[in-house]
This record gives structure tokens, C-alpha cells and sequence, in this order.
């Protein structure tokens, strides 16, 4: 119990007192690590109460650590659960009701403390074989977290090769925002790219469709990113934000440093999406580029290997 909830029950005894705190779910291969609480015998994730002028973030991490011995190397935000569901009442009879932020950790270190203050067991529950015994204020944040765990399960992220190239090309012509270009995006174009650059693209697929892409190469001295795409009905479950860490990783183990790439200004959400990954504008310099050789000749010399599709585009 923080010192802050101590001091507040001097004036209020048991009344239910609205309590602002943060949790954190730690996962590892398929895996979440659950703790059984000492109060209620129930299983939880870590957390508790913020203290005063504590950021949700540093509790979480706080309580994560006293509760597992488990630093937090990163914390992704899971969600903020809140409202009836997360009434509760102590079993020594305190009232709470409770606005819980709930963070999932992936990337942590330290050494399992199985038994603290708070804590009589730690163990790992494959996320079909979570025990019945759920602390009830848990229950929701627990029901997100194995919906978000489970649907990054079934995605799976791997190198593109030229046989997607007509799905992928099917979900860019479906995704707003994209400029095709009927040279560089032929079936052509796109096999040499990736013979070019075969270990820096990749595919998101569930259940054999092709939900993602994403292109990036290299000269020798930057990576380039383009083409990143999600279906539209995919979007918002992290399957970018996988695409793009796959690119950068595979850039960086072909030893390049700094990666780049063009976005339409006008995309808005395509531009908040690159801000939050970390790629920030360059107002000091300006974009230039220039046409190397007209494209119709190029085109017509392989018209004839070209899809009809790519056919009725030029
Ligand atoms: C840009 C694009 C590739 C992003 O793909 P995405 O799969 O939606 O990306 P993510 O899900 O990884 O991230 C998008 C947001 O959803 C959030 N998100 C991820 N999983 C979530 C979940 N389970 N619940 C709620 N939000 C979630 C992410 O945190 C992120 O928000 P943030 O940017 O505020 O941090 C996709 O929107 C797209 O195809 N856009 C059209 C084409 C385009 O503009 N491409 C970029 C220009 S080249």
C-alpha cells in the first residue's frame, strides 16, 4: 500500500476511494508471467497505486520490479481500464475504484523473486492455459492483453520473395496514399528490387493472406524504406510498427546507420505514423530527384511479360 493511500485512509476508513494506478503484463514466448497475490489468493499482473507526482510509467516499472525483481526494459502501452469492472474491495475491507493504465513488457532483465510482501508464487501460463483464480479488477486489462498477444501470434512476419508480388501489389492498389509508379511496381521492377535487397523485405501473413509490407534496400551508405503498407482492416494491431522494426533490424545487420524515406505530405496519418517510429523531417533539406530515362521505352520493352493489369496502367 503507498503512503499516499495509508494517509487517505486515516480520513476515510474503508470508503471507496478512487484510485489512479498502473500494471504490467510480462510476456515471453507465448508465455505471460502471473503473480498470486497474498491478499485475495488470486492471480494478477504487477502493479499497484501511484504515489505522489509518480508518472504511470515509473510505478509501473516500480511495481514491477518489487513485486518480480524484473526491470522493465520497455513498456508498451496496453490500454486504460477503468468503471465498475475494476471496483473492488479489499479483504480487509477498503473500497477502491480503480483507474488502472496496463502496459505489456516484452523486453525486460533481472532475476524472478518468486515470493515478496505481496506475493506468494510466480509462474508462466501459456495464453491458453491462464488459470481460473483471476484477481476480478484484473480481468479486463488480462482479456486485452491476450487479444492483442494472440493476434501478433497468428501474424507472422517473414522475407518477401516475387511470388507475393501479386498479392502485395493487389494491397497497395487497395491502399490510399500509395505512389505506384507503373515501372518501379512492375512485377519487373519489384524482382529487382528484391534481388537487390533479398533479406531487407518483408511480408506480414495471417492464415496465408498477406496482410502487410514492406520494402527497404540499401546503397551502401543508407537504407530506404517505401511501400509500407497494411490492409485496412489489419491496421492499428501493431502489424507496422512489426513491418518497420523487421526493416530496420535487417538494415542495420547489413551495417547501415541511418534509413530514410519519403512520405506525401498530405498523409497525414502515414506521417504521424513515421513520427511516433522516430523518423523525424529534415526542414534543412529539400527533396530532389530526376528522371534518368523515360519510362515508356522501358515499359514497352517488357510490356509484354507484364500482368493485364499493369498492361491496362500504361
Ligand atoms: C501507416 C501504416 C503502414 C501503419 O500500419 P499499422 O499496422 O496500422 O501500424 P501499427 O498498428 O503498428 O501502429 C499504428 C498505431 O496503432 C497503435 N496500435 C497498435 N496496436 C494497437 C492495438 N492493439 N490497439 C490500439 N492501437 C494499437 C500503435 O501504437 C500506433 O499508434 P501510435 O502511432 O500513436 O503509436 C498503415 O496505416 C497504412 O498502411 N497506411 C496507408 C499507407 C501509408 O500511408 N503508408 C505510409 C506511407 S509510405
Amino acid at each position: 500500500m503507498t503512503d499516499y493511500i495509508k494517509s487517505m485512509r486515516k480520513h476515510i476508513g474503508h470508503e471507496r476511494l478512487l484510485l489512479a494506478g498502473a500494471s504490467v503484463f510480462v510476456h515471453k514466448d507465448g508465455k505471460l508471467l502471473l503473480q498470486k497475490r497474498k491478499d485475495n489468493k488470486c492471480w494478477s499482473d504487477h502493479g499497484g497505486g501511484c504515489e505522489l507526482g509518480e508518472t504511470v510509467e515509473d510505478t509501473a516499472k516500480r511495481e514491477l520490479f518489487e513485486e518480480t525483481g524484473l526491470t522493465a526494459n520497455k513498456l508498451e502501452l496496453l490500454g486504460v481500464f477503468s468503471g465498475k469492472e475494476l471496483f473492488y474491495t479489499d479483504p480487509n475491507g477498503d473500497m477502491v475504484s480503480n483507474v488502472n493504465i496496463a502496459y505489456l513488457c516484452e523486453e525486460f532483465s533481472g532475476e524472478l523473486k518468486p515470493q515478496t510482501d505481496e506475493t506468494t508464487d510466480l509462474r508462466w501460463f501459456g495464453l491458453d492455459e491462464l488459470p481460473e483464480n483471476i484477481s476480478p479488477p484484473v480481468k479486463p486489462a488480462l482479456r486485452k492483453c491476450v487479444e492483442v498477444l494472440s493476434a501478433r501470434q497468428k501474424m507472422t512476419i517473414r522475407l518477401m520473395t516475387i511470388a507475393d508480388y501479386e498479392q502485395v501489389y493487389a494491397l497497395w492498389l487497395n491502399t490510399p496514399n500509395m505512389g505506384l509508379n507503373a515501372l518501379d511496381d512492375s512485377k519487373d521492377g519489384i524482382a529487382k528490387y528484391l534481388l537487390r535487397n533479398p533479406n531487407t523485405c518483408f511480408v506480414a501473413e495471417k492464415s496465408g493472406e498477406i496482410v502487410g509490407v514492406i520494402l527497404s534496400g540499401n546503397d551502401g551508405r543508407r537504407g530506404y524504406i517505401h511501400h509500407a503498407a497494411v490492409a485496412q482492416n489489419e491496421q492499428k494491431r501493431g502489424i507496422g510498427t512489426a513491418l518497420v522494426n523487421a526493416a530496420l533490424a535487417a538494415l542495420k545487420s547489413e551495417g547501415i546507420t541511418k534509413a530514410a524515406l519519403v512520405v506525401f505530405e498530405k498523409n497525414d496519418e502515414g506521417n504521424a505514423f513515421w513520427e511516433k517510429r522516430g523518423f523525424t523531417t529534415r526542414p534543412d533539406l529539400v527533396y530532389r530527384n530526376k528522371q534518368l530515362c523515360k519510362s515508356p521505352c522501358l515499359i514497352n520493352k517488357c510490356r509484354n511479360d507484364f500482368p493485364d493489369y499493369m498492361k491496362r496502367l500504361i
